[in-house]
């Protein structure tokens, strides 16, 4: 029997808890069952004392191809008690820091979580987008206020409207990135730069993080909490079906007027 590998590698190291999505042959496609693996992860390390920071990653050349399409056809979260909404609100309450590596596509969520992460990393291949509109869906995880705020209204709305790939450089020029690396160093940079977090005094950090996100707290879990019925009602509609549908019969979507 082949053994089953797990989508979701955990490793803690030296203070650092490193998260690791491990679906390649799905392009790190996100299920249900992973995302309650990172909320549990997430959870855990909150409370855990030898965890000082966390790092998201994929692979230098994948960060993650967003929601899996075939659950959001099968099984469409049906509100906020579902795991990618307990993922969300607990990385975006997480008191310690998280770091982002992202080499190559990161798409739909796989964008917008990095709006919660404190640090994010990517290689000169990566990928960004927010396709929701060209899936007849509507932002996700905070995304239509944390958006804005970063990088303007207009430049949101265009975003969110056209849903068009941005590479690296947009990232970096929009304030989405810290730092534009090669992909051959984007894991070990990350993980160097969590390493020296890990080593600084661990509640001075989470204070830090306390004080810079305190402002708009409350104001990103209404966020979460306003678009996830609208996100759930969208995802019950005729656009998002064919969407899906396209996609995974590998053509393009025909909206037909919808
Ligand atoms: N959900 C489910 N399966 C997915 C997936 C997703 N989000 N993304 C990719 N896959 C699957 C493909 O169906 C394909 O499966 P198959 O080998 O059984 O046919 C496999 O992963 C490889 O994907 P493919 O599209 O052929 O790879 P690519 O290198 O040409 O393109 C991406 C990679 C990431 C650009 C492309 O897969 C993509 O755009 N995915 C995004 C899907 C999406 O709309 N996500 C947002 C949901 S909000």
């Amino acid at each position: 029997m082949v053994p089953m590998m797990n989508p979701i590698l955990a490793l803690r190291e030296a203070g650092v808890l490193t998260l690791t999505f491990n679906r390649a042959d799905k392009k790190n496609a996100l299920t249900q069952a992973m995302y309650a693996t990172l909320h549990e992860e997430l959870q855990q390390a909150a409370g855990d004392d030898a965890v000082r920071v966390v790092v998201l990653q994929g692979r230098q050349d994948l960060f993650s191809s967003g929601n899996d399409v075939s659950e959001f056809l099968q099984r469409p979260p049906d509100g906020l008690d579902t795991p990618v909404f307990h993922f969300l609100r607990t990385l975006a309450d997480f008191p310690k820091p998280v770091l982002a590596a992202v080499g190559g596509p990161a798409v739909g969520i796989g964008t917008t979580m990095l709006l919660h992460c404190d640090l994010v990393y990517c290689g000169d291949n990566a990928l960004f987008s927010l396709p929701f509109v060209n899936l007849g869906l509507s932002p996700e995880a905070g995304s239509s206020l944390l958006l804005p705020l970063r990088v303007g209204p207009a430049l949101a709305a265009e975003m969110l409207y056209f849903g068009e790939p941005f590479a690296a450089d947009d990232a970096l020029a929009m304030g989405l990135v810290n730092r534009v690396l090669p992909p051959e160093q984007l894991l070990d940079y990350a993980q160097a730069q969590a390493r020296k977090l890990a080593a600084k005094p661990s509640a001075s950090l989470v204070s830090t993080k306390e004080l810079l996100r305190k402002g708009q707290r409350e104001a990103v879990q209404a966020a979460i909490a306003d678009e996830a019925w609208q996100f759930a009602r969208m995802l019950q509609g005729p656009a998002a079906k064919e969407a899906f549908r396209a996609f995974l019969e590998k053509r393009k979507p025909d909206f037909g007027g919808m």
